[in-house]
């Protein structure tokens, strides 16, 4: 039928993270999305700066939007992001001690988990747990939550996760762990060993999301890839790739040529995950070249517009919409 999207018979599910204001304001921004995605993700919406802009306050407009048109249109809605770093609102430095921490982290978690119980049926619990350059293999990422709790808030989290909506898909998703170098190499490390540890006091824990904000102008370590998925499925977790695209300020001028090598790039991507295990679902981090996050800290230096996402600002597909199609379909 005409309102099935595309992907509808794909073995793996495709989604797109989706931006409120063009949504609000663009038909043909819906449309893409209607005819495209089976998944949907809120590009923002869920975190806590637009969630709880005080600490009293929940404001749910925007998940709620984003939750009817998934329903609509028959597609699932994945939850981004119960603890980050990032997009904090001020007032959470005020909170003090771990106590207070903790008094805080779960009742969100209660409140936010709780409101979408049985309708948000993935979510990405912890985001962004290891940072850029480990010191060590222990290394977790400075946020309010380290500082008062230490890493000992990962698996409240996910205990409380688990405790709120015990059906839900628990996720922990990070970014460059993909490329060939050491500092990535111990990156990819530091997360496993957070990973087992995790795993080795069972706490609920079900998939690894790899994010997937692939570099133009770095390649993919295949084999390092590989071998880090085929340790997530030893420890019988599942893998999504959740926020795909291809940063390309450092690919060169014309843009069918840096098409072709953002494609080329989410190849191998995708193909060193594939050889090991079937995601089970692949997500990219936009719909269309017009909105994506990618200007906003890998602009271009020759004028020209990123091309990171799987459609261009016409909404006409790229190559990299065939290299995500000829994955997801796997026979
Ligand atoms: O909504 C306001 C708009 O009203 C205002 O005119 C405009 C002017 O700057 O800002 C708009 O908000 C921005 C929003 O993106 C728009 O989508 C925020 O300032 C900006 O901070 C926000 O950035 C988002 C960022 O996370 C921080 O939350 C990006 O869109 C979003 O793509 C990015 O997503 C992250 C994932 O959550 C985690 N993984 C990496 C990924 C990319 O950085």
């Amino acid at each position: 039928a005409s309102d099935r999207p595309r992907s509808a018979d794909w073995a793996i599910p495709f989604g797109a993270a989706i931006r409120d204001w063009p949504f609000q304001n663009e038909p043909a921004y819906r449309s893409a999305l209607i005819a495209h995605c089976r998944q949907i993700v809120g590009e923002g919406g869920l975190k806590w700066a637009d969630i709880r802009p005080t600490r009293e306050s929940f404001v749910f407009d925007q998940p709620d939007r984003h939750m009817a048109f998934a329903r609509q249109n028959g597609m699932e809605m994945r939850g981004h992001t119960l603890v980050w770093y990032g997009a904090m609102p001020e007032w959470t430095k005020t909170i003090g001690s771990s106590t207070e921490a903790e008094r805080e982290l779960v009742g969100h978690i209660e409140t936010v988990m709780g409101r979408y119980r049985g309708r948000i049926k993935s979510w990405d619990v912890i985001n962004e747990p290891i940072p850029d350059d480990p010191a060590s293999r222990s290394d977790i990422r400075p946020s309010i939550w380290q500082q008062r709790m230490g890493e000992a808030h990962i698996a409240l989290a996910l205990r409380t996760a688990a405790r709120i909506d015990p059906q839900a898909q628990l996720v922990m998703n990070e970014y460059d762990i993909e490329y060939v170098g050491d500092r990535f190499r111990r990156k990819r490390e530091a997360f496993l060993r957070l990973i087992r540890d995790l795993k080795l006091r069972n706490t609920p824990l079900h998939a690894i999301g790899l994010q997937g904000h692939l570099r133009g102008e770095v390649a993919i370590d295949r084999d390092g890839l590989s071998a880090f998925i085929a340790e997530i499925r030893s420890m019988g977790l599942d893998v999504l790739v959740t926020e795909l695209d291809v940063i390309d300020n450092k690919l060169p001028g014309p843009p069918d040529l840096r098409d072709a090598m953002a494609a080329a790039r989410a190849y191998d991507f995708l193909q060193a995950i594939q050889t090991v295990a079937r995601p089970k679902a692949i997500l990219t981090w936009g719909i269309t070249d017009k909105y994506t996050w990618v200007p906003l800290w890998f602009k271009r230096t020759d004028g020209l517009a990123n091309r990171p996402l799987p459609f261009d600002e016409a909404y006409q597909p790229k190559l990299l919409m065939r290299v995500i199609e000829h994955f997801a379909k796997d026979p």
